[in-house]
């Protein structure tokens, strides 16, 4: 009996650490624990993992596709700008992994950075949904609201900054809408 319960507590927690979280905000992202310089920023609606927790710090392991011409930004796939974390230019980024990639097929990377620990989410369809009611009520008030398929995953941020400020989508929520839009634009694939 006790070692039963032993092995399923076992199997909980390393169920846990391999449980994708997700964030409705953008998170800042450090490269060293103790750093104060914020180096990076994660956002909304993507998937990462908790390494650990240390202090008031929690180590992530962030997976996303690097552009050999842009090697700081981490993307959602292999081929759209659908940003999953922003680094800043000069960073000294290690990744754990780097597929090499070409400028028409970006390579699977995975980084392992620090943020400030916090509450996650286990998944993203609250926040995703919340994200599509923000749309819907704000973007649809002077005009009829534009449909998520009629722009390209590249379009939407600018389509959506250029009306974002007539809007009253919080600053905060901002990303959060744009990461919506890009996941349901008409040529959203998931990448490979
Ligand atoms: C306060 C009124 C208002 C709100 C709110 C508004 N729009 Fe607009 N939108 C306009 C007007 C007016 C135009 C016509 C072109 C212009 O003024 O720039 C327009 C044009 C557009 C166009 C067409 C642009 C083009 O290149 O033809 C798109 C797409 C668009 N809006 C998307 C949005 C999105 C997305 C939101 C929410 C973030 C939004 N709008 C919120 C007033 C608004």
């Amino acid at each position: 009996m006790k070692k039963m319960l032993i092995l399923s507590i076992f199997m909980l927690s390393a169920a846990f650490a391999n449980t994708n979280k997700y964030t409705d905000k953008v998170v800042s992202l450090y490269l060293n624990k103790n750093d104060t310089k914020v180096q990076g920023r994660l956002l909304p609606t993507n998937p990462f993992t908790i390494v650990k927790t240390e202090g008031d710090k929690v180590l992530l392991r962030i997976s996303g596709y690097v552009n050999p011409a842009a090697p700081s930004v981490l993307y959602f796939n292999n081929k759209q700008r659908i940003i999953v974390a922003a680094f800043s230019k000069n960073a000294p980024l290690k990744f754990k992994s780097r597929a090499k990639g070409s400028a028409n097929n970006w390579g699977k990377a995975t980084i392992e950075v620090w943020a400030d620990k916090q509450e996650f989410a286990n998944n993203n369809k609250e926040m995703l949904a919340r994200a599509k009611t923000l749309y819907m009520e704000n973007c649809g008030m002077c005009h009829a609201v534009h449909k998520e398929n009629e722009f390209t995953a590249n379009q939407w941020p600018a389509q959506f900054r250029a009306m974002a400020d007539r809007t009253g989508i919080s600053k905060d929520d901002r990303w959060l809408v744009i990461e919506y839009l890009q996941k349901n634009a008409r040529d959203f694939k998931k990448g490979k």
